[in-house]
């Protein structure tokens, strides 16, 4: 089957919150991390047949629907899930959050390292946990986003109970490597850490890199380890609110169950049932959707090379449709501001923990019409920068 990623697909005037941002506005929404793109027609199929079915009570996955899920992972990442190690969240922000609680004290901290997804840090002031940060060092010449490690030993403290993971990275794009995450598992049992790694762009590498589930890497870090998952980014249904905690140790996993007691709504049976088909039958269509975001990227790349100066893609893109720009050469106040006056909508670098100005976050899940004429958009947006 071919599928079609290049249609335009009217989302003006839908639910969209990606779109509703600029209604009325002549502004492409490169933004919030939904794709543009409608998801898998098997996706859709299993969705249209369990609409049909007509009955919608309280939900529970079935077994078939939990093996579509450890299923894939053992494929894929040659992981072995027990099913018991399974809390369904309604989303996995909603799972920092009970991490945050379940894992530290009032007071004590979440380490992480930035920039970073935002709620890695306003979940943990949410729950009135202290959050701690570190940057990422970029290594120029290597073209490469490190973790500081010195630094890491340097900004850990007693009271530190937690280290957020983000893997692969949102938003510098990158997949950390198997040394990398045997050392961060060394960090964290040398300061009793427990380690929450969200996952979730995992289906999204674009480059010939695997995937390493910190959990799968040895026992003793699966102990310790809560994994954040779902299908969310990669097969576009966001909106249908279905991911996964995986806790293997069972202690760890009552923790986490009983910080969601009364407050954490279930999960609803067309996210299972379309969970169960992006797992089950949707591995075409994700084999094609990585193709053609591949193009998107190497399209970016080379428009922003060529065609922005002053605009830095610092290292390569191995995964997400998400590009960490760096514009602080600009010389730009408000960077998302002036291209929003040029008819581009971004995401500001500050709320990811970088400096103001500095950076912008642009997603390219979009039809690659749409992705030229945003960045046609953002070069004209350059020769119209203030003197
Ligand atoms: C790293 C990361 N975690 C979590 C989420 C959001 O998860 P959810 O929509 O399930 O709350 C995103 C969305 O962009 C993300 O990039």
């Amino acid at each position: 089957m071919t599928y079609d990623f290049d249609t335009p697909i009217e989302r003006r005037g839908t639910d969209s919150q990606k779109w509703q941002k600029y209604a009325g506005r002549d502004i492409l929404p490169l933004w919030v991390a939904d794709m543009d793109f409608r998801t898998a027609p098997e996706i859709i199929a299993a969705l249209q047949e369990r609409v049909a079915h007509g009955v919608f009570g309280y939900a529970r996955p079935t077994p078939a629907q939990v093996e579509a899920v450890v299923g894939t992972f053992a494929a894929r990442y040659g992981w072995r899930v027990d099913p018991a190690w399974l809390v369904w969240l309604p989303g996995l922000v909603v799972g920092l959050n009970v991490t945050a609680r379940a894992c530290a004290a009032p007071g004590e901290a979440v380490l992480c390292t930035t920039p970073v997804y935002p709620p890695f840090m306003t979940a943990p002031a949410h729950q009135g946990r202290a959050v701690i940060t570190v940057p990422l060092a970029l290594d120029a010449a290597a073209r490469r986003w490190e973790v500081d490690w010195d630094a890491l030993e340097r900004a850990v403290t007693p009271q530190t109970r937690l280290f957020f993971l983000c893997n692969p990275h949102n938003p510098v794009a990158r997949v950390f490597r198997r040394e990398e995450l045997a050392r961060l598992a060394e960090f964290c049992r040398r300061h009793r850490l427990v380690l929450c790694a969200d996952e979730i762009h995992c289906d999204l590498i674009l480059d010939a890199l695997p995937h390493v589930p910190a959990a799968a890497l040895d026992d003793d870090l699966a102990r310790r380890t809560i994994t954040l998952m779902a299908p969310s980014k990669t097969y576009n249904l966001p909106g249908l609110g279905t991911s996964l905690a995986i806790i293997p140790d069972a202690g760890l996993r009552r923790r986490f169950e009983a910080a969601t007691a009364g407050i954490v709504a279930e999960v609803n049976g067309l996210g299972y049932t379309a969970c169960a088909a992006a797992y089950r039958d949707g591995e075409p269509w994700r084999q094609a959707l990585l193709a053609y975001l591949r193009g998107n990227r190497d399209f970016l790349a080379d428009f922003v090379a060529r065609e922005l100066p002053g605009v830095g893609l610092e290292a390569p893109i191995e995964a997400t449709y998400l590009a960490w720009l760096n514009v602080a050469a600009l010389g730009l106040q408000d960077p998302v501001a002036h291209f929003e006056a040029h008819g581009v909508g971004l995401s500001a670098g500050r709320y990811f923990g970088a400096a103001p100005g500095t950076y912008v976050r642009l997603n390219f899940g979009c039809p690659r019409a749409q992705l030229a004429e945003a960045l046609a958009r953002m070069k004209q947006a350059l020769a119209a920068r203030p003197a």
